[in-house]
């Protein structure tokens, strides 16, 4: 049994905020932000908009183009540090939206990395029989928690939600052919808030050595591509398509650089959304034609530490 990636949705807040559209008291310039980051606007979530209201956004895109009524869904994961309320479950909330009654719904909390998490997670329900039609959904208000006096990230983060169908198929050379996730806790004071609900009963925001999360994005995420390269029997020249998350454009060039991939077969999105976390790989997915790929690589790399690497066969 295989999972295979029927169809991809996405979702993004009414609002788009340029650079020079920023709060003038961050002192910050489009220029700083576009040359450290490649970023040049980002999404912001209205009054009336959240994770919850964007990740059932995308389910329903997802589940539209793909045809699939929503009873047929077996199993909702919603990947997210931003979810709607403690509990429950944003997952369970979007599956009451969908008007689904039956099935199994959570959350994943891997931060950055949370879509391959759910990926994974997702995977191993149908491999093992227990779900057949998974819905899969990266799913973020990151504007909530970032702090807007302090320029260091809030102008990096952005809000969205993107999602993919993932169907049981006995087609063993098609879909998520290989998927491993991996943590590092020792390395989780690097990138995380100044706050939760057990430490300081509200979110905190967001706090991170940019550089140390820098070095170690770049690093993780390269000797990812690298062990999924070796463990599939491939080269870089087999890779139609690199879907990376999508922090920052120079962390991507190096990893592109070191890999020797060629640049035209890695997807950009975060000039547009910024840094979206959990949602950012599924919503440059449903940017891009995947007509005429076969082999689909996601890369991905988060507070915790978190990682992970995943092979699409389309
Ligand atoms: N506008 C203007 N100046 C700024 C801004 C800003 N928005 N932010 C910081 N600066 C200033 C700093 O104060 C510093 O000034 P100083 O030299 O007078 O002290 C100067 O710019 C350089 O700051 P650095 O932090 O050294 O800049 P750097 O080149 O490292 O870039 C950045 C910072 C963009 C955060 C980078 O470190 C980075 O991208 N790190 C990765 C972090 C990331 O992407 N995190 C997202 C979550 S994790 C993930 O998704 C993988």
């Amino acid at each position: 049994m295989n999972s295979v990636l029927v169809s991809v949705g996405a979702a993004l807040p009414k609002k788009c905020v340029l650079n020079s559209e920023l709060p003038a008291h961050l002192d910050t310039s489009d220029e700083w932000i576009v040359q450290r980051t490649g970023i040049h606007q980002r999404y912001i979530a209205g009054e009336d908009e959240t994770t919850v209201s964007l990740a059932t956004a995308a389910a329903e895109n997802a589940l539209s183009k793909g045809n699939i009524p929503p009873r047929e869904v077996d199993l909702i994961i919603v990947c997210t540090a931003t979810g709607d309320y403690t509990f429950p479950a944003s997952a369970t909330l979007v599956q009451r939206n969908l008007g689904i009654t039956s099935g199994v719904a959570f959350d994943i909390s891997a931060a950055c990395s949370g879509f391959i998490y759910g990926l994974k997670t997702a995977d191993c329900f149908i491999r093992t029989g227990q779900a057949r039609c998974a819905l899969v959904i990266g799913a973020e208000t990151f504007s909530r928690i970032v702090d807007w006096n302090d320029r260091s990230t809030c102008v990096l983060f952005g809000d969205g939600a993107g999602a993919v169908v993932l169907k049981a198929s006995e087609c063993d050379d098609k879909g998520l052919v290989y998927c491993k996730i991996h943590a590092d806790g020792s390395l989780a004071n690097l990138l995380t808030t100044t706050g939760g609900v057990s430490i300081s009963q509200n979110s905190g925001f967001v706090k991170m050595n940019g550089r140390e999360v820098f070095r170690n994005a770049v690093e993780k995420m390269h000797c990812s591509l690298c062990d999924l390269l070796k463990a599939n029997n491939m080269t870089v020249n087999d890779v139609d398509l690199l879907v990376p998350h999508q922090a920052n454009k120079r962390i991507i060039d190096n990893i592109v650089e070191m890999s020797g991939l060629n640049p035209e077969k890695v997807v950009i999105t975060l000039d547009k959304h910024a840094n979206t976390s959990a949602a950012s790989i599924p919503l440059a997915l449903n940017e891009v034609s995947l007509d005429s790929c076969k082999n689909v690589v996601l890369l991905s790399m988060g507070a915790g530490f978190t990682w992970g690497e995943a092979l699409l066969k389309l």
